[in-house]
């Protein structure tokens, strides 16, 4: 029996990278899956190619740092396939043009700062609002908030990104300690470098080897990697570990260069 048979799974930014692997994953080891993201065009790509495997899947666009449009897909969700057991909360501005205006404390745009706290930090806010609700309906329910390596410590641009996504930390752990006792779990991932078409276009191959270097595993990270933890994360596997910041980053976290630069 797949681990996650009879379970619905909302994954958000699932229309390429980390998400799509994802919800094909979750696919696979037997949910119902609602592959979300602004990129409604590609969201309903994925949602075909989970389709003709045999697996259930629908598409959803919307942008959901919007409250109407968060709502919306939670409710689309649970109308088409009946509960809401997993959500994870992936989506972020990963875009290299917006990116590369977020800077240093002195010089960030104020558009770029709100931005990606609505987007990066809001939308999971928003999807727990409203999908929390639907797992206590259904008695139990697994969130898997996306985090980053940039939110453990400070860096010399992308000062909004790393914020957002240190917020992401406390969410979790606030919504696994209102949600406990009705069955809900939520969890941080902490991902190092996963090398997906978004990471690729936004940074050099300069930074790439660097920070394969400072990867401590003799390969870096691929979206399958992070897709299967999540299924971990959504499968009673884990039912003991809540409001936890988990990392997959090969080490990289987990070492300090002070002696050979690497
Ligand atoms: N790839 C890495 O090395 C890495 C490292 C650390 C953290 N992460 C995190 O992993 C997640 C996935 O990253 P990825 O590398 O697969 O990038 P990606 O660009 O493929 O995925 C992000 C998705 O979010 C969607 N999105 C953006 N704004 C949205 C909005 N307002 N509403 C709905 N959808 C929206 C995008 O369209 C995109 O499909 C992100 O949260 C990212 O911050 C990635």
């Amino acid at each position: 029996m797949p681990r996650l048979a009879g379970k619905v799974a909302i994954v958000t930014g699932g229309a390429g990278g980390i998400g799509a692997a994802t919800a094909h994953e979750l696919a696979r080891e037997g949910a119902a899956v609602a592959v979300v993201d602004i990129d409604e065009a590609k969201a309903n790509d994925v949602a075909d190619e989970i389709r003709a495997t045999g697996a259930r899947a629908i598409g959803l666009g919307g942008d959901l740092a919007d409250e109407d449009a968060a709502k919306s897909v939670v409710q689309s969700t649970a109308k088409e396939f009946g509960r809401i057991d997993v959500l994870h909360n992936n989506a972020a501005l990963t875009a290299s043009d917006f990116l590369s205006r977020d800077t240093t404390v002195s010089e960030m745009p104020i558009d770029v700062w709100q931005r990606s706290m609505e987007v990066n930090l809001g939308s999971q806010l928003l999807m727990c609002k409203y999908a929390v609700p639907e797992m206590r309906r259904g008695g139990s329910g697994s969130i898997v908030n996306m985090s980053s390596g940039a939110a453990l410590s400070g860096d010399r641009t992308r000062l909004a990104y790393g914020v957002s996504k240190a917020g992401v930390h406390a969410l979790t752990m606030y919504v696994a300690t209102s949600e406990g006792k009705q069955g809900i779990r939520a969890n941080t991932i902490v991902p190092g470098l996963i090398l997906t078409d978004a990471v690729r276009a936004h940074l050099s191959d300069n930074i790439l080897d660097g920070l394969g270097r400072a990867t401590l595993t003799p390969y870096v990270g691929q979206p399958h990697d992070v897709a299967e933890l999540v299924a971990f994360l959504a499968s009673e596997q884990s039912r003991y570990i809540t409001g936890q910041m988990i990392a997959i980053d090969g080490g990289m976290s987990a070492h300090v260069s002070m002696n050979t630069g690497d």
